[in-house]
């Protein structure tokens, strides 16, 4: 047996199970039934996790319409966006009578050069469909969608307070059967920042072969930050039954690609203990990554929907015995290594930036050679050391960064005081 995500489970299927944002789907439902063609294009906006999506859903449940979507990411030009949202979006089919909602979701998705050919072809297609078109985004304040707003209603998604949550986990809870101490439920709401999806996720992560959720448990909610993104991609495409659905998994991402494919790298083997289904994984993910280093030497774009397809339903598709289960994610490696030099590098930059404009010289040249002499007369002379550092402006981290050795560095910083 699958699991189901609870958040799709427990998903508001009608307008009056909308937490907080209920007016915000009733100006959405509104504005759909009085839409004719020529009317304005539907943004809806606010943070993540709001129920933006969820209610395009309930409003067409309510109006019995059907929902057309396409997601942003994929409409990287012009051609994709007429040939997915056009078509579906001009052509009314001779045979059904049921009114459609065209929902392109997160069109903060949109990156990159194609951003004007992806914003322009949405607008068109806002301008010649037949059916309302309705929109999501983050941040529709962003400058690059300054013309689409024009063309469409704006509609305002409020962040969920902690209250807000609590109640929905609680209720969740209930039905679940799971006892859960109330600081638990408080936390996993304060750390989902207003973000009802994600504090779904935490609360089913958290529950997972559980019916008793304690306070003591509060260690396990790891802080979600940019993460956090990573996580539900990965868990969308792990536990993906189609192609369709991994592929999906990833345009849904906010890290690229690359950088993808080491979170996948590193957590296959949380999903899959055959070695048959490991092989294939690997395999998958290994052609993906060649194809990705072709793209990228010979500039050939043509060949990312391969890559794409092999490191997500590849990958996905490869588990087959194994049960999907909610795992902890590994970061990976790699990166935690790069990581743990980047403060160095960052420092080293920063020191280098300031030598250079007080020496008028490269930044490259300013570390590799006025950096050891300055180093020599700091290790040498803090007087004179604290001297330059004043001149330098350099602070107290970078300061520790040249000398190298606790004493000396506090000697020059108190000289410098
Ligand atoms: N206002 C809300 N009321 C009830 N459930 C919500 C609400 N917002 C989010 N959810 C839950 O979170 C999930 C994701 O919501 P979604 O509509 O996709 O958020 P958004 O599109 O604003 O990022 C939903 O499936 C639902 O379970
Ligand atoms: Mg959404």
């Amino acid at each position: 047996m699958s699991v189901v995500p609870w958040t799709e489970k427990y998903a508001p299927r009608r307008i009056s199970e909308i937490v907080k944002n209920t007016d915000a789907a009733m100006k959405l439902l509104k504005l759909v039934r009085e839409w004719k063609p020529g009317s304005k294009g539907i943004l809806l906006y606010g943070p993540p996790g709001t129920g933006k999506t969820v209610s395009v859903y309930a409003v067409a449940n309510e109006l019995g319409y059907e929902v057309i979507e396409m997601n942003a990411s994929d409409t990287r030009n012009v051609r994709s966006v007429m040939r997915v949202a056009g078509s579906a979006a001009m052509q009314s089919s001779l045979f059904a009578k049921k009114g459609k909602i065209v929902l392109i979701d997160e069109i903060d998705g949109l990156s990159g050069k194609e951003d004007r050919g992806g914003l322009g072809a949405i607008i068109d297609v806002i301008k010649s469909s037949r059916f309302p078109v309705v929109l999501t985004a983050n941040d529709p304040w962003d400058p690059r969608f300054a013309s689409l707003r024009r063309y469409c209603e704006l509609i305002e998604y409020k962040r969920l307070t902690m209250w807000d949550i609590v109640k929905v986990l609680r209720s969740i809870c209930q039905k679940e059967g799971i006892i859960a101490d109330a600081e638990i439920l408080k936390e996993i709401a304060k750390n989902a920042e207003g973000d009802l999806r994600s504090a779904i996720n935490d609360l089913q992560a958290l529950a997972e072969g559980r019916k008793r959720l304690t306070k003591d448990m509060l260690s396990i909610l790891a802080r979600r930050d940019r993460e956090k993104n990573v996580f539900e991609v990965l868990r969308m495409l792990f536990s993906a039954k189609t192609a369709k659905t991994a592929t999906f998994a990833l345009s849904t991402a906010d890290v690229d690609y690359e950088m993808l494919m080491y979170w996948i790298n590193e957590n296959i083997p949380h999903h899959m203990e055959d070695v048959v289904e490991l092989a294939k994984a690997y395999d998958a993910l290994s052609r993906a990554d060649v194809f990705l280093g072709r793209i990228k030497r010979e500039q050939n774009w043509k060949l990312l929907p391969y890559a794409l397809e092999l490191m997500s339903a590849g990958v996905a598709l490869a588990r087959d015995k194994s049960k999907f289960r909610f795992v902890k994610y590994n970061f990976p490696t790699w990166l935690k290594e790069m990581k743990a030099t980047k403060g160095k590098r960052d420092l080293q930059k920063s020191i280098g930036e300031k030598i250079k404009k007080r020496c008028h010289t490269s930044v490259v040249r300013a570390i590799n050679e006025f950096l050891p002499f300055i180093r020599v007369i700091f290790k040498n002379n803090p007087e004179m050391g604290a001297k330059l550092a004043k001149w330098f402006r350099f602070n107290e981290e970078e300061i520790a960064f040249i000398v190298g050795t606790d004493k000396t560095s506090k000697e020059i910083i108190k000289l410098l005081k």
